[in-house]
């Protein structure tokens, strides 16, 4: 199945480099900040009729239609094009998320970082890849001596899960913090070892399904604010290399949101 996943979002992937840097139709959905694109919809209907075609059976939920089928053994779920904004705006970081559930449990995850070719991909139990080499998180243990990667939910002027006294917090005790508008991307950089950790608020399952197993097959800790696990429907994600995590969480208890 991996095999399938990776040749599909790889398609995926091809379609939407060829739209990159024309003009879109693009539509808002909840707010003028988050945006789809006709290409979002396309990548997604070339993805969903693969899996319609080769997996009838299984259930698919997809960011721009919805559960198209539910109440089978295997739930896809699937990010056309992660990181609309940046690629509606110019801007050449943005990937195709695909995770495949069996019975609650994520089995597989594919994340193609578009401009830059690179297939992420992890099968439970069996490790992450960056293409065919195997890749690990950091093993820095030293929140001060970290990168940290991070995002902002489309509902940031009203969300009162508040995000900006977290970033301010983190940004101060660590190394760093970036911001690259793909979820999907910012758990890869934590599965090889570029950054140290990634959280936000007020995430979606097809923002976390591949990247928390690929996170998680690269040896890092993917939970919530408070250290318990989590499932690709919870909000709050914290993903890191598993050093700094405690670290991370002393911080997020002492912020006011
Ligand atoms: C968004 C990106 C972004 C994150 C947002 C997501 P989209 O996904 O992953 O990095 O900060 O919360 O919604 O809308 O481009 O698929
Ligand atoms: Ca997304
Ligand atoms: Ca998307």
């Amino acid at each position: 199945m991996i095999d399938d996943i990776i040749q599909i979002a790889k398609e995926a992937g091809n379609l939407i480099r060829d739209g990159f840097e024309k003009t879109h139709k693009i539509s808002y959905k909840s707010n003028e900040s988050d945006l789809v694109t006709e290409i979002d919809k396309a990548s997604e209907k070339l993805i969903t009729d693969f899996i319609k075609k080769k997996y009838p059976s299984h259930g698919i939920l997809a960011e721009e239609a919805g559960k198209i089928k539910s109440g089978t053994e295997f739930l896809w779920v699937v990010d056309p094009l992660d990181g609309t904004v940046n690629f509606a705006h110019g801007f050449p970081v943005f990937s195709v998320s695909i995770g495949v559930i069996k019975n609650g449990k994520t089995i597989a995850g594919v994340v193609y970082d578009v401009m830059q070719n690179i297939i992420y991909s992890a099968e439970a139990g069996s490790g992450a890849f960056a293409d065919s080499e195997i890749i690990r998180v950091s093993d820095n243990k030293n929140l001060s001596h970290s990168i940290l990667v991070t995002g902002f939910p489309y509902n940031i002027k009203t969300n009162p899960d508040n995000a900006l006294e977290r970033f301010t917090a983190l940004t101060i005790a660590s190394r760093g913090m970036r911001r690259l508008g793909s979820a999907a991307i910012d758990f890869c950089y934590v599965a090889k070892g570029v950054f140290d950790g990634f959280w936000e608020v007020h995430l979606n399952p097809w923002d976390i399904c591949a990247g928390k197993l690929i996170v998680e097959e690269a040896g890092g800790l993917v939970t919530d604010f408070h250290g318990n696990q989590i499932d690709v429907f919870s909000k709050r994600i914290l993903a890191t290399n598993g050093g700094i995590h405690e670290a991370i969480i002393e911080i997020m208890k002492k912020v006011q949101v």
